[in-house]
């Protein structure tokens, strides 16, 4: 398996693209399952989630081809075609690699009345039920049963209009209700709908296709089902995790980078814990420009829904974080295992406390590098963090984790300063 060495203390300076949202790409590309006509999205980014996607398309009978990015542009473009849909079967073995799979269900059960997709079981960060997924399904006519690890939904007849009520907040859940009632006969209303800037996109995506969907951004959606969706193309947004983990990167090494294609509206809630924080960040005619001024302050954060301060960066700001000047306190509200990061950066010199969901970080002086290992994808990417501004090495394994999230990172942070490396053992 690869690591990735790192030797710290370099200021980060200069200016990294921003690739395509992985959490955008994964709900845009079952959008194809919708229509027979060609859908082409964009600015893709190269990720192994993205190409086990790709594959899982083509397992249900939809073509894929690839082309390199256009003139200004970094990500792949892709257009995929269900001219017919062979399969209505997304397998285990597919499904346990790569939960979002689970996303193939909404668009599959509108478009042919019947989808078979096995449960995609827990994950380092907790147990990742999808019973909202579900709930939503019958919510607008479908039948649901599950039994040997497979969720099995009809709606021989077509999906109808229906209220969709999600007591939380889910994106997931509301992607796959979102991609069911486009096609569904009448109107639908989500209730409790998440409102994260990746929804948004695929609601855009979706009216691209000729989708009626009222109530975008908010987390109300009232959608009027159509009979047929037809192709588009598509330019997914810009990956806010990746641009919120730079910035942390930008203000841990005392440097200033970048960030082209970032948009402070997906991000508001990081940029201002990074202002409160003593990080400068002020919006370019090319995206975000963030960099270090005297230190780190520590601040208190609590992960919450979108517009709120997002889960997907708790475990970079705890890294950011251990660097401060005090205590901070991190409150993990989403999922209730993403504190894994915890014992790896401790091992680097960090000091951190967790006590149920919160997690006091007291600041320390600095860190040291050490041989850390990866658990998962945004755990991996706080280590390497804290690995550029530690002393000496950091050598971090199991690095297929950050390859699922994270296109040419190396690449990226060699570009401006970093010094670091991929070795391969194969
Ligand atoms: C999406 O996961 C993202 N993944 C996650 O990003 C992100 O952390 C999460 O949303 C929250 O923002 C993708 O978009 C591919 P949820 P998702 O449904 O949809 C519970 C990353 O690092 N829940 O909003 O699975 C669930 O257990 C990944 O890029 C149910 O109880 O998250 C959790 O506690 C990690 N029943 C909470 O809701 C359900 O049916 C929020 O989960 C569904 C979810």
């Amino acid at each position: 398996m690869d690591q990735i060495h790192i030797r710290g203390g370099r200021r980060l300076e200069g200016a990294i693209a921003i690739s395509g949202a992985k959490n955008a790409a994964l709900t845009l590309l079952p959008c194809a399952l919708l229509t027979d006509e060609p859908l082409t999205l964009r600015n893709l980014p190269r990720l192994a989630d993205v190409d086990s996607f790709g594959h899982l398309l083509n397992e249900l009978g939809v073509s894929t081809t690839t082309e390199g990015a256009r003139r200004g542009e970094f990500g792949r473009v892709l257009t995929a075609r269900a001219t017919e849909v062979r399969s209505t079967t997304a397998p285990y073995d597919i499904v346990r690699k790569m939960r979002a799979s689970v996303l193939v269900l909404g668009p599959l059960v509108a478009r042919m009345g019947e989808a078979t997709v096995s449960l995609p079981g827990g994950c380092a960060i907790g147990n990742r039920p999808v019973d909202l997924h579900l709930q939503a399904l019958e919510a607008l006519g479908a039948e649901i049963e599950v039994a040997a690890g497979y969720v099995r939904a009809r709606a021989p007849g077509g999906l109808r209009g229906g209220t969709v009520r999600f007591p939380i907040v889910s994106v997931g859940a509301t992607e796959n209700a979102l991609m069911a009632a486009v096609l569904g006969r009448g109107t639908s209303v989500i209730e409790n709908a998440a409102r994260e800037p990746e929804i948004t996109d695929l609601a855009r995506c979706l009216q691209a296709m000729g989708a009626r969907i009222d109530g975008v951004g908010t987390s109300t959606l009232t959608i009027e089902g159509r009979d047929r969706l037809h192709g588009a193309t598509y330019a997914v947004m810009a990956d806010r995790i990746e641009a919120g983990s730079y910035a942390c990167a930008a203000a841990m090494t005392g440097g200033s980078l970048e960030l082209l294609g970032a948009r402070e509206e997906d991000l508001a809630a990081v940029t201002a814990k990074l202002r409160e924080a003593g990080v400068s960040v002020e919006e370019t005619r090319r995206g975000l420009k963030v960099s270090a001024v005297d230190g780190l302050r520590p601040v208190e954060i609590e992960t919450e829904p979108f517009p709120g301060f997002p889960t997907d960066m708790q475990a970079q700001f705890m890294a950011m974080l251990s660097l401060a000047t005090g205590t901070s306190r991190l409150t993990e509200t989403i999922f209730e295992n993403r504190y894994m990061h915890v014992p790896e950066l401790a091992r680097m010199g960090a000091r951190i406390e967790v006590r149920g969901r919160t997690a006091q970080v007291e600041g320390v002086g600095g860190l040291h590098g050490a041989p850390v290992m990866a658990t998962d994808l945004r755990a991996s990417m706080s280590l390497v963090l804290a690995g550029l501004v530690a002393e000496g090495e950091t050598r971090v394994n199991r690095v297929y984790h950050l390859d699922r999230g994270y296109e040419r990172l190396e690449e990226k942070l060699q570009a401006v300063g970093a010094d670091i490396e991929r070795l391969s053992d194969g």
